[in-house]
């Protein structure tokens, strides 16, 4: 594996040894020991065009964790906002021998445009694109469900939300696919569900309490406002109402159903407080395995299998 670009097409081999690698890293973190060598002397740029709390610290620590340097841009102060192209900054980092870089960005495609353009002995991880792909945010949801479910495949798994502007929801639901999960089910109002999204294996419910019923994983979005570009959006009650989870709702999956959500979570609009901070949620565990999944995802493109 040269770049991380996103989850689609990747076989489950790929998916599973990128888990097992995290389950290592896990239990090295278990043993206290704080640093690997195996990024020493390897520079890592995260280049955050979007803002990010998780992806951009966890990609921090992991990086810092296997001994490399790491480098954040910061995109408002850099030369990006007096004209200068995504490429030729790229082409100056490259300049600066960069070994490695984490991307975001709010335009679908930009890090695979980045990978089509840098040097053969650079690695491109897409952190999110547009509305298009979040790889490394299925990797650690993938990594998640394994954790507290133990294999993939008698799972029913409900993603809730807006899918349609999700680039989580999309890695989510071919990462789910590939890994054999037999029941992937949609739940949204059908402005916010891509209309083919059908084609993408799953089953689609506009009543949350139907699709929720028996459900093993609960896995929740945010209304991504930022990428509705004016539509007509449902007020916060509103959509609390018919697709917020409360304990009413959950209580309709099964009894030791995991609450999930890829944060950052607007209480009261998708979820209630008492869900998110309550006995089924594993939503702060979702971010502490993301630094030993995107330790996993980094070593493999540098070449440790
Ligand atoms: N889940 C996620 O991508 O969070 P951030 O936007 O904080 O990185």
């Amino acid at each position: 594996l040269k770049h991380l670009l996103t989850i689609e097409g990747l076989p489950a081999a790929i998916l599973t040894q990128i888990l097992d690698k995290a389950e290592d890293y896990v239990s090295v973190s278990d043993q206290e020991i704080k640093k690997l060598p195996v990024l020493t002397g390897k520079s890592v740029f995260n280049l955050f065009f979007e803002n990010s709390t998780r992806t951009r610290t966890t990609f921090e620590i992991a990086a810092k964790r296997l001994s490399a340097d790491v480098i954040n841009l910061n995109i408002g102060a850099s030369s990006t906002s007096k004209g200068e192209t995504l490429l030729d900054t790229i082409h100056n980092l490259e300049a600066m021998h960069a070994d490695m870089f984490v991307v975001r960005h709010a335009e679908s495609g930009a890090p695979f445009l980045i990978a089509k353009h840098c040097k053969p002995s650079v690695s491109v991880v897409n952190a999110g694109d547009g509305r298009h792909a979040h790889p490394t945010q299925a990797l650690l949801d993938m990594y998640t469900i394994r954790h507290y479910k133990k294999e993939f495949q008698n799972l029913r798994v409900a993603v809730v939300g807006d899918i349609l502007h999700s680039r989580v929801a999309r890695s989510q639901i071919h990462a789910l696919t590939t890994l054999g999960v037999p029941e992937v089910r949609v739940i949204g109002p059908k402005t916010l569900l891509p209309k083919d999204i059908e084609k993408m294996g799953v089953q689609v419910y506009h009543d949350m309490r139907a699709g929720l019923k028996d459900v093993d994983v609960v896995i929740m979005l945010r209304l991504q406002n930022e990428r509705m570009n004016g539509a007509l959006l449902p007020s916060a009650q509103e959509y609390f109402k018919y697709y917020g989870l409360t304990l009413d709702k959950l209580a309709r999956a099964k009894p030791d159903a995991i609450v999930m959500h890829p944060g950052p979570m607007n209480r009261g609009v998708e979820i209630d407080s008492a869900v998110a901070d309550g006995a089924q949620s594993v939503i702060l565990p979702q971010v502490t395995f993301g630094i030993a999944v995107r330790m996993a995802v980094m070593s493999i493109l540098a070449g440790n299998k």
